[in-house]
């Protein structure tokens, strides 16, 4: 084979924003190598599979989707497993799967078209590196963009080590992106059509740099800067830990006009027992407490967050502390997971693991109560007047799907309305997981 044959890629991202951030950038990589982006994997001559190593079943799932990669006649493209799974599981990979040609982890994915290289001369590739030169500075700068919903990675990598959690050991140590780049990187997502950014990282509000002055600036302050681009017209930001929910953040909430009123703040348990054994660092209390100087600034803000059932010790009593935050704290959305024991973590090795059936029960338990708050959320909303950013078609003809500040999808038909419009609506109607609209008037871009 030689480059020229490998014309179409296939990105299959799997688990966080941040996995889909990485895999936006390698498809702008590999355009800019000439390639072109293929519907799905059949028709593909490269398919990377960028990978989350969060939970067992996350990285079953990679293994399940490399298997089904074989085609008919036999053959299989050119396969790469990126993100997570690559950096914690290395060689192993290919060896458990011997059709995987290219193992990159995710702070070396710009190595990609050398990898791809050595992989056509018939060797496995692999490069698992956390490098010291960033990878953001070789990657072509951003283009024109497919959403108008735009991600950009600020910070990466995790200093908190939670004792159920890989991130740390995946993404390695905490680290802020230079206030330049970033400054760059939104101008040129906004010049690409981009109406609102989402700044990520896996713990977004520990984000610190100097600004064009030289004066130290935490995420606040980068929010602040970003309010002042001209076209640019939502900003949000997750995850955050709430140990790094600082004052200047709290208080841009009330001041700054582009951020949305929404807050992803994990809590993971109500119990201050079980915080503690998950070296969270906070306590049930001092969660709530943030949430209340939140809705003083704003008391609109939609509250969403992470929950585990199951740590290991988890009691009766633990559980219902849970239950207990989430109707003191009203969640209009969560995701919530079962406990999964990730080698190499704390957490795998304590005595005292959870019975499956127990974790299933509150899992539901816990959904059930989480379910009736957000459709309770959305109920309140009915009535009300919003702006909606349209970013992707419904199923429906004419109809588009759009996003509340709070970040609710709203479903709206109009054949003259396109993806990347602002337009005001009324909220007509309100399911468990959407809203539906009618439209007032079309908001300038
Ligand atoms: N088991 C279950 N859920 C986990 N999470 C992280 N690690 C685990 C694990 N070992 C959840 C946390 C985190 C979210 C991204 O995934 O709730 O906030
Ligand atoms: Fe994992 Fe905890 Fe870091 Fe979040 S804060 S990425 S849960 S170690």
């Amino acid at each position: 084979m030689t480059q020229a044959d490998l014309k179409k890629f296939h990105i299959k991202s799997f688990g966080c924003q941040m996995n889909v951030y990485d895999g936006e950038r390698m498809a702008e990589l590999l355009a800019d190598q000439g390639m072109s982006a293929a519907e799905n994997g059949d028709d593909a001559d490269l398919v990377v599979l960028n990978t989350c190593h969060i939970r067992e079943k996350a990285v079953d799932k990679v293994y399940s989707d490399i298997g089904r990669l074989r085609r008919k006649d036999g053959t299989s493209p050119m396969i790469a497993v990126a993100g997570c799974v690559a950096q914690a599981e290395g060689k192993e990979i290919s060896r458990r799967a011997p059709s995987v040609d290219i193992v990159v982890g995710p702070q070396a994915y710009h190595r990609l078209p050398e990898l791809m290289e050595v992989a056509k001369s018939g060797k496995k590739a692999l490069d698992t590196d956390m490098p010291a030169a960033s990878k953001f500075d070789v990657l072509p700068t951003r283009g024109k963009q497919a959403r108008p919903n735009a991600f950009l990675t600020v910070q990466e990598g995790c200093d908190k080590f939670c004792t159920y959690c890989v991130v740390p050991y995946t993404r390695g140590a905490e680290i802020s992106r230079p206030w330049s780049d970033l400054s760059k990187e939104a101008h040129a997502l906004v010049d690409g059509g981009a109406r609102e950014i989402t700044l990520l990282g896996q713990n977004v509000n520990a984000w610190y740099g100097e600004d064009e002055k030289g004066q130290r600036q935490g995420l606040e302050g980068l929010i602040r800067a970003l309010d002042k681009i001209s076209g640019l017209q939502r900003i949000r930001y997750m995850t955050s830990h709430p140990n790094d929910m600082t004052e200047g953040l709290i208080a841009a909430h009330g001041e700054v006009p582009k951020l949305m009123p929404f807050l992803h703040l994990p809590v993971q348990s109500g119990s201050d027992r079980i915080l503690k054994a998950m070296n969270r660092s906070h306590s049930a209390a001092s969660y709530l407490d943030i949430l209340e100087k939140m809705r003083a600034v704003r008391p609109d803000i939609a509250l969403s967050g992470d929950f585990i059932v199951g740590f290991p010790g988890e009691s009766d009593q633990d559980f219902e502390e849970t239950l207990q935050i989430v109707r003191e704290a009203n969640y209009s959305q969560a995701f919530s997971f079962k406990y999964s024991p990730r080698p190499g973590t704390p957490a795998a090795a304590m005595e005292e693991q959870i019975a499956p059936q127990v974790m299933d029960e509150r899992l539901q338990r816990l959904q059930a109560l989480l379910n009736e708050q957000q459709y309770a959320f959305n109920q309140n909303t009915v009535g009300r007047k919003t702006d909606i950013l349209l970013e992707r078609q419904g199923k429906l003809e004419g109809q588009l799907i759009g996003k509340t500040p709070w970040l609710q999808s709203v479903h709206i038909i109009s054949p003259d309305l396109t993806i990347g419009d602002m337009v005001e609506i009324d909220i007509t109607q309100a399911g468990p997981n959407s809203l539906t609209g009618q439209i007032k008037e079309r908001l300038a871009a």
